[in-house]
Order: structure tokens, then sequence, then C-alpha cells
């Protein structure tokens, strides 16, 4: 393990020395916690902040980008179906959760996933994940290899949970979790919040490390022995997600492309919504508050938005070129939070508002390093209840009101 001088040196590096200033008086193991801390973070982050402001993340050309619609693709319900059944027998595809997120919005103190959806009997979101998948494992009679993205903050809970419920009836042979980065939390300034005198404050460094976080857990030379192609990433939050979807997976064969992305219609040119675009001729997912307003009412000649395909957190990624990419510089996105600190007198203050910046990587820069992404258009009432709040949009009141829509007893 580093050594305190070591770590003196990497810290006054980057301008965070005071992150030893408790140091003498911390025990034994508190001193060895924060070293291994120093050790594990991955600091080079706080050199994006210097460019926080500069042009490197400018953004591109835009063009819209169409999809295989709804229409088209029950138009090509059996090549998609068989090619999609013949994907999963033959183990070319697994799934990606990404359940590493701290669900402020949704302020549960548990991993998301374990929020009870039910109202007159149990229902937990990881649950609702699972049922989704067994409606695939039914139709191909294989289990899907299931890999769940915890983060340092949630991993015991999550895996506990899973284990206390019997993997809600999955087969636990198929289910692996691995742990994602964490990435340190700073002032306006630059300087690193403590949560104690012996822990930086320190968060889940973003969805986008999903495939770097698989290699660094051992889990690629797995992936590739079982002969693995394709692996669908998806978010724990939508409790509708269809996951490893036959048809999906079809299409994407079939089409001859990299990657793929569910999409849903936009309701209007304002909603808040990333979309799927062409970014200089490659896929890419524009933000909405990217978009200009020309760009939002943009109409085509059928008088259809131009950009009208929003993403809801659902890709179909090819391992091989995963691992092309994988050395390649995710960018960093800087993000204003509310980040409980240690104060002077050693008093840990929760912020009323934002007073500082986290770090992330997005799964959905991912898109914009394949040459090619379908772009796949599916029913936004059957497949989309995300639960990112406690009520109103996208929250546990109107995931409830969908499922309910969809057949789903609570
Ligand atoms: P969100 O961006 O909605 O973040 O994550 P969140 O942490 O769940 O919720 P808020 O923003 O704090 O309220 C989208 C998906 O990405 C996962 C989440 O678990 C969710 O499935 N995620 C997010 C990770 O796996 N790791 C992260 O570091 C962040």
């Amino acid at each position: 393990m580093i050594t305190y001088n070591d770590a003196l040196k990497l810290l006054s590096e980057y301008g965070q020395e005071h992150i030893l200033r408790y140091y003498a008086e911390l025990s034994d193991d508190e001193k060895t916690g924060l070293l291994r801390q120093v050790e594990l973070t991955d600091f080079s982050v706080l050199d994006d902040l210097k460019h926080k402001n500069d042009e490197s993340g400018k953004r591109g050309i835009f063009e819209p980008l169409g999809a295989v619609t709804v229409e088209n693709i029950e138009n090509n319900r059996d090549e998609y179906l068989n090619a999609g059944i013949n994907a999963i027998k033959s183990g070319k595809a697994a799934a990606v959760m990404l359940a590493g997120g701290q669900g402020t919005r949704l302020g549960f103190d548990s991993p998301k996933g374990m929020f009870n959806m039910g109202e007159n009997k149990e229902l937990y979101i990881f649950q609702c994940q699972i049922n989704n998948l067994m409606d695939v494992v039914k139709l191909t009679g294989t289990y899907i290899p299931l890999y769940i993205m915890t983060s340092e903050k949630n991993n015991s809970e999550t895996i506990d949970f899973f284990e206390k419920h019997n993997y809600f009836g999955y087969n636990s042979n198929y289910v692996k979790f691995f742990i994602q980065d964490m990435a340190p939390s700073v002032d306006f300034s630059g300087k690193i919040f403590m949560e104690s005198k012996s822990e930086m404050a320190v968060s889940p460094n973003g969805n986008g490390g999903w495939f770097s976080s698989i290699v660094r857990a051992g889990l690629l030379d797995e992936i590739r022995e079982k002969g693995i192609e394709w692996i669908n990433v998806f978010a724990v939050d939508n409790v509708l997600q269809r996951i490893a979807d036959p048809m999906f997976i079809g299409a994407v064969i079939s089409s001859g492309m990299q990657s793929g992305s569910k999409v849903v219609s936009k309701v209007s040119p304002d909603e808040r919504v990333g979309v799927l675009c062409l970014e200089d001729g490659k896929p890419s997912i524009v933000e909405y508050y990217e978009m200009t307003d020309e760009m939002r009412n943009l109409v085509n000649e059928n008088g259809e938005l131009s950009y009208k395909y929003g993403v809801i957190l659902n890709y179909l990624f090819n391992v091989n070129k995963a691992v092309e990419i994988l050395n390649n510089k995710m960018p960093i996105h800087i993000v204003e939070k509310k980040i409980p600190y240690m104060n002077e007198d050693g008093i840990l203050v929760t912020p009323e508002k934002p007073n500082g910046y986290k770090f992330e990587t997005l799964v959905l820069d991912m898109v914009h390093m394949q040459d090619s992404c379908l772009s796949y258009e599916v029913i936004r009432n059957k497949e989309f209840a995300p639960v990112k709040n406690a009520t109103g949009t996208d929250s546990v009141d109107s995931a409830r009101l969908l499922l309910k829509e969809n057949g789903v007893e609570l």
C-alpha cells in the first residue's frame, strides 16, 4: 500500500494536501483506510476542472437520425425474433444492469433497486427487472448472464438483498456483481471535500465506466469464454424495461450495425430527454439543453420532428467494439451537486443548495464511439417507466400507474 509520504507527494501534485490534515490524530485503522482511499482514487479527473470553460467539450455538427419505427419492426417481426432467439440460445447475449447510482432524487436510503413498488404486496425494483428478464428466459429456454454494476457504497447491501430474496427466482449462477470506480467531490474552487477526518467525500463516477469496471473485475475472460458477443446495458430504474429483448437483439444483428439504442418518440419538442442523432456523421446523443430552439422544432417532409427519438438508457453494445474503444478516454462531465461535507469544526454539513462538483462519465458517450447505431423505436407506455423522483414526472407514482396499465399487479 501507498506510504504517507507517497500520498502526500501525490496529493500535493493536485493541491490537495489538506486531505492529510488530521492524519496524526487518526487511529491506525483510519490511517490505513485513508491511505487506501488516496491510492484508489483517480485524481486525474481534477485536471478536467481547468478545462471546464474552454472549447474542449465543444460539440460537432448535429444532423437528425431516423429510426426503425414500431411499424417497421412489426413488419419484420419474424426475422428479428428468430435472429434474436438464435443469438440468445447460442449464448451470444448478456445483460448489464447499471445499479451503481445514488438515487439522490428519489431520496431513498438503500440502493434504488430495493425500493418497493408494490402497494398490496412486495414488488421491488430489482424484482421487476428480474421478472422482465424471466420473460426472455421462458421464451428462449436460456438463462442470460446478468452482470450487475454496483458501487463501493451499495455493493454489499445489493448482494445481501439478492441473496435474501433468492435472486427472485433467477438462476444465481448466471448473476455476477462488479463494482464501479469512485471519483472525489470538490468545492467550487476544486478542493476535495472531506466527509470525516479520515475520509474524502467520494461518489460513484457515473455509468460510463461500466465496461472498464467489468474488465478490472476480471469478467472479460468469462465473457470471452462464454462466447458472449452482445451486451444489453440498461438502467436499474426503468421498471418496464425489456431486457435482452430478442426483437431488439435480432434487429441490430440483422442490420449489420455495430450497436443499438432503444428510443421513444418525444411527446413534445421541449421534452427534457437526450435525442439520438448524428454528430459529425457518427451516432451521438444530444442533450435537451444542448439543442437550439431551431433544432427542437425542426420538422421533416412528413411534418414530424426531425430530432424525434429520445433515448431511454437501453443500449446494445458489441463486445469486440467495446474492447477496441476501452482505452479511449471517456469525456468527464462536471456536475454541480449538493455534497455533504465536514466543516472546519469537524461537523458534517448537508447543504441545501449545490456547493460543489462531482465528476461523471456517461454511458451515452459510448454511442458516439461507435461507427453505427441502430435507432430502434419502442412504445413508450409499454417500455418506459423510470423511477427518478418520489412524485410527479418520472416518479414512483407515474411508474406505478404504468405498471398497472401493463397488467402488473401491485
Ligand atoms: P441517474 O443518472 O438517474 O442517477 O442514473 P441516479 O444515481 O440513479 O439518480 P440521481 O441522479 O442521483 O437522482 C441512471 C442509471 O445509471 C446508474 C443508475 O443506477 C441508474 O440505473 N448509475 C448512475 C450508475 O450505475 N453509476 C453511477 O455512477 C451513476
